[in-house]
C-alpha cells in the first residue's frame, strides 16, 4: 500500500470511532448508521389525505422539507417525508419519523432533537442544526392536526 494511502486510512479509521464528533481537516464523517439512513431513508413519500402538514426551512443553510402525519385514535399511524436537503438532514428526518411511527401524539409531542441523535448513534457537531428540521416538521405537523381537529364543525 503507498504511503499515501497508508495515511489516508489511519485518518479514516480514526475519525470512525463512535465518540468522533467534529470534522477534521474540511472532511465529515458520519457513523454507518447516519449513512444507512441517508442512503436508504425510511418514509419519504406523500401521504394524500394526511391529517397534519407541515413545511420547515432553515433560514441558514436554504435547505426544505415537508411532512405529511395521518392520525388515528390519538396515534400517528402514518408518516412521510421529503427533503431537499443536506446528508444529515436526510439521515435525522429519516431517524425522527421512524421513532414517531405509531407514537401516540402525546409521547411524539416530547420527542427532542436529541432523541434522533441519540437513535443515530452521534453526528457531527457541526452537522447537529441539521438534526432541528425533521423533529421540527413533526411538531409542526401535530399542531397542524390539532388545529384542524379545532376547526371541525
Ligand atoms: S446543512 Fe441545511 S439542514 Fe443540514
Amino acid at each position: 500500500m503507498a504511503r499515501e494511502d497508508e495515511d489516508w486510512r489511519r485518518l479514516y479509521e480514526q475519525d470512525r470511532e463512535p465518540d468522533i464528533e467534529d470534522s477534521q481537516a474540511g472532511v465529515i464523517f458520519y457513523n454507518d448508521t447516519v449513512i444507512e439512513h441517508f442512503t436508504n431513508p425510511c418514509n419519504v413519500g406523500e401521504i394524500d389525505d394526511a391529517d397534519g402538514f407541515a413545511l420547515i426551512g432553515d433560514p441558514s443553510c436554504g435547505d426544505q422539507m415537508k411532512l405529511w402525519i395521518k392520525v388515528e385514535a390519538g396515534h400517528i399511524i402514518d408518516i412521510k417525508f421529503k427533503s431537499f436537503g443536506c446528508p444529515g438532514a436526510i439521515a435525522t428526518s429519516s431517524m425522527a419519523t421512524t421513532l414517531a411511527m405509531g407514537m401516540h401524539l402525546d409521547d411524539a409531542r416530547q420527542l427532542t432533537d436529541d432523541d434522533v441523535v441519540r437513535a443515530l448513534g452521534g453526528i457531527p457537531a457541526n452537522k447537529q442544526h441539521c438534526s432541528l428540521m425533521g423533529i421540527s416538521a413533526l411538531q409542526a405537523a401535530i399542531r397542524d392536526y390539532e388545529q384542524r381537529i379545532v376547526q371541525r364543525p
